[in-house]
């Protein structure tokens, strides 16, 4: 696909891999309306880099991204291309003894539910337009769980299930709407979990991570599976426990 002389939106688009996905496509000519939860956020991001648009919205929020939709469509109603990055990341255990459900939850909210809601509610958008896409971002803790991390695997397992369900019923529905899972391997450079440790896993910088990114859709990849990415994505089909454990030892 053709990346200039588009409007894009891009959800999580104020910090880390969503920020640089934006600047990229700004640079290359598209309009890029970023969302994310904080106004303040959003007003620094947008007078720091001129040209973006910002957009407060929470994706694991329904009314917000019934009402975010509305928006899109009444003033970009040429939007073509979807970037989901809105994502958090919880390191917590479940023998905690506090019983904090809404905790345990937050990230199926944002990763699973926010990727799902605001992909069906921009859809009919995305259907209008000649050609268009939907990215979605995964991870490749998608493809072997972090025990650490106990619910963000299962989210990113969710998105990557999701993502091929996705592309097959559009692909019956007769749209040209392109649909592209980017499975980040560890990118060090983003507010994910500040001070990520990485075990001994290598990490991608930003910069190549968006070079692959760019180039997979370009040419309308099903799935961006870069760096370390392919090493989790094998291993998770066949020795699956070795890394998991090696993970739960930090
Ligand atoms: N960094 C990595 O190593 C890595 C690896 C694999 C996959 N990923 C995935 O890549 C995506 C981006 O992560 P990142 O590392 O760039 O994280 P980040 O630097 O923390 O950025 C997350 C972005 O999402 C926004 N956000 C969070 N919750 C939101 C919500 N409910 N509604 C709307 N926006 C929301 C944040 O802004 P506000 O907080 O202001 O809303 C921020 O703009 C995530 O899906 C993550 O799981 C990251």
């Amino acid at each position: 696909m053709k990346l200039s002389n588009r409007t894009v939106v891009v959800t999580g688009g104020t910090s880390g891999i969503g920020l640089a996905f934006a600047l990229n496509l700004l640079n290359r000519g598209n309009k890029v309306i970023v969302i994310g939860r904080n106004q303040a956020t959003l007003d620094q991001v947008t007078h720091r880099h001129k040209g973006l648009i910002g957009l407060r919205g929470d994706v694991s929020n329904t009314n917000s991204v019934r009402e975010m939709a509305a928006i899109l469509r009444d003033r970009y109603p040429e939007v073509s291309i979807l970037f989901n990055s809105a994502g958090i990341m919880r390191t917590f255990e479940l023998m905690d003894d506090n019983l904090d459900l809404e905790r345990t939850t937050a990230e199926i909210e944002t990763n699973l539910n926010g990727t799902i809601w605001t992909t069906e509610a921009l859809l009919p958008q995305l259907a209008r337009q000649d050609e268009a896409m939907i990215v979605t971002v995964s991870s490749g803790l998608a493809y072997v769980t972090s025990p650490l991390h106990p619910v963000y695997s299962a989210t990113k397992a969710g998105v990557h299930m999701f993502t091929d369900a996705l592309r097959i019923q559009l692909r019956k529905s007769k749209t040209n709407i392109h649909v592209m899972e980017l499975v980040p391997p560890l990118v060090a450079e983003t507010n994910l979990l500040p001070g990520m440790q990485n075990g001994g896993i290598p990490s991608m910088s930003l910069d190549t991570l968006v070079k692959h990114g760019i180039k997979g859709m370009e040419q309308n990849k099903k799935r961006v599976v870069p760096g370390f990415s392919k090493i989790l994505r094998f291993a998770g089909k066949y020795f699956p426990d070795t890394l998991s454990n090696a993970m739960a030892r930090g």
